[in-house]
């Protein structure tokens, strides 16, 4: 299949360029590389550099490469900042898409896979979260997608495009060769080993009295090439005429203290660590129940291991200690 894949330079999105091309499909990466790396596109994969609300660009990037099917990675995914920038959002997020979106569907792009988010749902009434859980997000950015998964619905049915709105839980590890390399950095278990590599004094701890055994939060980590797969499994699943939506998740739930333990055993290093308040807004307790992935498209997370998964994070930061190099 012919595959536009935005966001195609950033973390999750590089690792499924790579899944697609070893699945023997044909890739365009479109990014404005606000967040990503050109480094992380291998040679070769058709690049076009800009913005998915750019509606001439986008046309002609579909136009060239005979696009069937968009897999829609670029946002900005930065909780606090959507609170302080509610507008950006909406615009980079919301809006961005609905362009995206337009153009796609003038142009007969059938297949639409969305990045979504475990945000979506807010503070949950019940642990795991199956999709069924109401959708109450807690800021402008859960809203800001789930905006596009209720515009997918009714583009669903009033024009048949078939979509999967695909809701990460927290997405970790590396491969070989793709890892994170977000600036800023605010990802758990990245900044704790920029901790045990010496970048970086301390760990802060945003809450150590919540209601869970050790007092600190409980997310549900899992590893970015079983994301990867998981699209591949939602592309192959879409149906004209059906916005589906999967939570994709470990199903186990991980606290802080847990995944800083976990970072010290694969490190071999003592990583301080600082108690701090809590963070407005975050919830005790996230963690995915991801029966319908499993059932549905027949995923199956290879890594259930913290400590493997924590393992192929910190091999890659020794690995690329200067992250992409600033590319
Ligand atoms: N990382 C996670 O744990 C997580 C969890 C839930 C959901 N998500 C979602 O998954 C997606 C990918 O996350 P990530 O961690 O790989 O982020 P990332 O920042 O590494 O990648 C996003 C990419 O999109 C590009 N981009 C942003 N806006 C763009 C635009 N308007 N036009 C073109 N390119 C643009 C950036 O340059 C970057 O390469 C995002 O949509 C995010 O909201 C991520």
């Amino acid at each position: 299949m012919n595959v536009l894949v935005t966001g195609g330079a950033g973390y999750i999105g590089s690792v499924t360029v790579a899944t697609l091309l070893a699945k023997g499909h044909q890739v365009v990466v479109l990014d404005e590389l606000s967040t990503g790396h050109r480094d992380s596109v291998p040679d070769g994969v058709p690049f076009v550099h800009g913005s998915v609300a750019d509606e001439d660009m986008v046309g002609y990037a579909i136009a060239q490469h005979g696009v069937e099917a968009i897999i829609h990675f670029a946002a900005a995914s930065l909780v606090g900042e959507s609170m302080a920038k509610p507008t950006k959002y909406f615009l980079a997020n919301t809006a961005a898409t609905f362009a995206l979106l337009d153009t796609a569907v003038r142009r007969g792009v059938g297949r639409f896979v969305l990045s979504s988010t475990a945000a979506v749902y807010g503070t949950p009434d019940a642990v795991p979260i199956p999709e069924t859980a109401a959708l109450r997000p807690e800021s402008v950015y859960g809203e800001s997608k789930l905006m596009i998964e209720r515009a997918l619905g009714w583009l669903a049915s009033t024009t048949g495009l078939a979509s999967a709105s695909l809701r990460y839980f927290n997405a970790a590890g590396a491969t070989a060769t793709l890892g994170e390399d977000h600036r800023p950095e605010t990802h758990l278990i990245p900044l704790v080993l920029q901790v045990a590599a010496g970048k970086r004094p301390s760990i802060q701890v945003f809450g150590t009295d919540y209601p869970t055994p050790d007092g600190t939060a409980i997310r549900d980590y899992v590893h970015v090439s079983d994301l990867a797969n998981a699209h591949l499994l939602a592309l192959e699943a879409l149906k004209p005429g059906e916005a589906r939506s999967y939570n994709l998740g470990s199903g186990t739930g991980y606290s802080v203290r847990e995944v800083i333990e976990a970072c010290r055993r694969v490190t071999g290093e003592a990583i301080d660590e600082v108690a701090v308040g809590r963070r407005a807004g975050d919830p005790p307790v996230l963690v995915a129940d991801s029966t319908k992935a499993r059932t549905e498209l027949g995923w199956t997370p290879a890594f259930d291991d913290l400590d493997v998964l924590v393992g192929t994070a910190w091999e890659w930061q020794r690995a690329h200690p200067d992250g992409y190099g600033g590319h």
